[in-house]
């Protein structure tokens, strides 16, 4: 069943737990993070970023979840991820996403304020839900990351307060310490801001990035404290990389492709069930 993203998070809110936010970077992701949900009967969030775009383009990955999501028993989401501009959010509204990401953190307060507030009025007429992001997060996605201190990343509660009021968006995401891929050291997460932002925001759903490769004591935190999306997807690529060392280790002759990926798909669908239910508290 496709839907958008307000009724899930809604219910997150009021039994205080957390939605999975999994990313489509190739077919077999997103028939992982589907199968998970579906043996689990939990409803979630299935998106699509732009950096994974040399990987699956939009066009290709877009109809294909809407139409796994359509499909479903459980209620899917198909959200963009990261919209860099109105016009990668345009595409993905006409391909029939449910919900849309637009990433201004890198913008001067103002204009993330503005640009969003256009985005939001236009999504929430076509029943779209919003994504926005507040405070920056470093990123480590190729092994790139320098070093940075990570305090400076911080999402400030009283700007989050400020955000939320005058753009109206449907979920908020804030940097309290994570940080996207791999992590090189152990992040330093401070649930502190997470509670501040959510004392100063109410029950706007707040979105955590660089969700994976945490531990589940990080994610309990992260949670009671007041996280209710939380966005994982690179350790769920590195389980499905090492798959593929183990059923070539096991079988060095003869592998079948379809095979490799069957595997890969399932020994995904096995880390993505297992953070669903932390995240769930199921
Ligand atoms: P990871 O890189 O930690 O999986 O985070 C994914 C994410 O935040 C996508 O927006």
């Amino acid at each position: 069943m496709l839907v958008n993203m307000k009724e899930m998070l809604d219910e997150a809110v009021k039994k205080g737990y957390a939605v999975g936010g999994f990313n489509c970077a190739s077919l077999e992701s997103a028939l992982a993070a589907i199968k998970a949900a579906e043996e689990l009967n939990l409803p979630f969030i299935l998106q699509h970023a732009p950096a994974h775009e040399e990987y699956i383009a939009l066009d290709i990955a877009g109809p294909i979840m809407i139409d796994l999501a359509k499909k479903s028993k459980v209620p899917v989401c198909v959200h963009l991820d990261h919209g860099p501009d109105v016009n990668i959010i345009a595409k993905a509204l006409r391909l029939g996403f449910t919900s849309v990401m637009f990433d201004g953190s890198a913008m001067s307060f103002d204009d993330n304020v503005a640009t969003t507030k256009l985005i939001t009025s236009m999504a929430h007429s076509l029943n779209v839900t919003v994504e926005a992001e507040i405070g920056s997060m470093p990123h480590n996605l190729k092994g790139e990351m320098k070093e940075y201190i990570p305090e400076d990343f911080y999402t400030k509660p009283d700007e989050a307060a400020q955000f939320a009021e005058l753009t109206d968006v449907d979920a908020l995401a804030i940097s309290f310490g994570t940080v996207h891929g791999i992590y090189k050291t152990t992040p330093k997460l401070s649930f502190d801001v997470i509670k501040q932002i959510r004392l100063s925001t109410g029950d706007l759903p707040l979105v955590m990035h660089g969700g994976s490769g945490l531990t589940e004591d990080d994610y309990k935190k992260a949670i009671s404290s007041g996280i209710r999306k939380i966005n994982y997807y690179t350790y769920e690529a590195l389980a499905g990389g090492k798959s593929v060392y183990d059923i070539v280790n096991k079988k060095p002759q003869g592998l079948l492709y379809h095979d490799v990926a069957t595997y890969a798909t399932e020994v995904m669908k096995e880390d993505v069930k297992r953070v669903m239910k932390i995240f769930a508290n199921v």
